[in-house]
């Protein structure tokens, strides 16, 4: 069963490689030097070309995503998002959230999985952001991955939102087990700190949107961060095909006066932000 397993995924995995390597070739045609930044970057996290010291840290985090898949010790989580596309969960209940009790192996199903992580890492190393927002830090696998980065560009902090606190607690520990230091995780719901962390820290220069998966929440947390953007802003929303409401979403996102470039690779929407405010 394993090794069927295994063959049917090795088999998508070349499906979707070779597909994506074509469309990254017609990326690369775009008038848009950005475009063509994102797909060189793409290519070569597909190829798997990382420099000797970028591997270093990819192996230690993989290390470390290894030792959590075997951790089944047990935790309270408070989840303020959308839960599963199907639960059709009201703003309310969001805010409220949803108390239950998981083991630690069983929550990191929502990490990032090594490509797509890999991928936020190499766009970290390409684009070298000073100042970067997380939203959705969960287990701090996709934090670990965006701040190695930035410590490998000798610049760059990332700030991390999370609403439950025992994801918190863990989190901050791995981070800080990896000997990262770059990183400081807010306690909370995105609702009730974000506008004072933009405040606080702006300009912005990347972001990372990976929970709430809620189509009216990822729409009023992209415009709440429209003021606060630098130009040239790399914007990444995970699971932009997770639900109806998320591609919603996406479409509407995309189709902004504010967005440069937009790439959609599925399951992860890549936008390059100029405000036309000005
Ligand atoms: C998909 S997980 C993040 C995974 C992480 N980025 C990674 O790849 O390692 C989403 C996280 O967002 C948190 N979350 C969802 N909605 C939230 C909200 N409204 N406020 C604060 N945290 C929220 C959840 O508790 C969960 O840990």
């Amino acid at each position: 069963m394993k090794i069927i397993k295994s063959l049917v995924k090795n088999i998508l995995w070349k499906i979707w490689t070779s597909k994506t390597l074509k469309y990254l070739d017609s990326l690369e045609q775009e008038s848009n030097p950005k475009a063509k930044r994102l797909a060189i970057l793409l290519r070569q996290t597909i190829k798997g070309e990382f420099s000797k010291e970028e591997m270093q840290w990819i192996e230690k985090i993989e290390n470390l995503r290894a030792d959590i898949e075997k951790n089944t010790s047990k935790v309270n989580v408070i989840d303020y998002g959308a839960g599963n596309p199907q639960d059709n969960r009201s703003e309310r209940e969001m805010y409220n959230g949803t108390i239950n009790t998981s083991r630690v192996c069983d929550i990191n199903i929502a990490s990032k999985r090594p490509f797509w992580a890999k991928v936020l890492f190499k766009i970290i190393r390409e684009f070298k952001p000073q100042t970067a927002i997380e939203l959705g830090t969960c287990l701090g696998i996709s934090s670990a991955y965006q701040s190695s980065a930035m410590i490998l560009n000798n610049s760059g902090r990332l700030i991390t939102m999370e609403g439950s606190p025992e994801l918190v607690k863990i989190a901050d520990s791995h981070i800080k087990g990896l000997g990262i230091s770059n990183v400081e995780i807010i306690e909370g719901r995105f609702q009730d700190n974000l506008e004072r962390i933009l405040e606080e820290n702006k300009p912005i220069d990347y972001v990372f949107i990976d929970g709430h998966h809620d189509e009216n929440a990822t729409i009023d947390y992209y415009n709440l961060f429209i003021p606060y953007l630098k130009d040239g802003a790399v914007l990444v929303f995970d699971d932009i095909s997770w639900s109806k409401g998320m591609k919603n979403a996406w479409k509407i996102i995309q189709k902004d006066k504010n967005i440069q470039l937009a790439v959609n690779f599925k399951e992860v929407g890549i936008c390059i932000f100029e405000n036309k405010n000005k």
